[in-house]
């Protein structure tokens, strides 16, 4: 039998935690697990290129500034082929690191669709 109303609140709070954890766990768990490819694009992309480019592909970030990095989304960039811009991105370009050793050949395929995407 319940003894306490610090009992009966104890309850209560342990209720409400696994009702939380539920709501958490169906709210995530199959968004994550079917993994949409865009978001996770687009969080790599602001994990490891943003710091230079921005996350708006513009390079208006003191790194970018100082690198010179050219607008992503320019025509200068943009009319450039998708080999050109895989390569850079791969293999790495004067202070622009090369990603493909530690992301993959596919992510950085994924970049540069990405890339693409950025709108002014
Ligand atoms: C340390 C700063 C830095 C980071 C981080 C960085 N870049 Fe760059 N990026 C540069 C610089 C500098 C250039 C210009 C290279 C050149 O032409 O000399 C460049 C050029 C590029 C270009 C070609 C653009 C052009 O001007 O033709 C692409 C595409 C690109 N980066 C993609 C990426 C992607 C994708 C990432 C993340 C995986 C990334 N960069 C991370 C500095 C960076």
């Amino acid at each position: 039998m319940i003894r306490s109303v610090n009992q009966v609140k104890k309850l209560v709070v342990l209720a409400l935690a696994i009702s939380l954890s539920a709501v958490a766990f169906l709210t995530s768990g199959p968004s994550q697990a079917a993994g949409a490819p865009v978001q996770d694009i687009a969080a790599l992309y602001r994990a490891k290129c943003a710091s230079c480019h921005a996350a708006d592909g513009s390079g208006n970030t003191p790194a970018g500034k100082k690198t010179g990095v050219r607008d992503l989304r320019s025509a200068e960039v943009q009319g450039q082929s998708d080999a050109v811009l895989y390569n850079i991105t791969a293999k790495g370009k004067n202070k622009m690191p090369g990603y493909e050793k530690s992301l993959g050949a596919d992510k950085c395929k994924e970049l540069v669709a990405y890339i693409r995407k950025l709108k002014p």
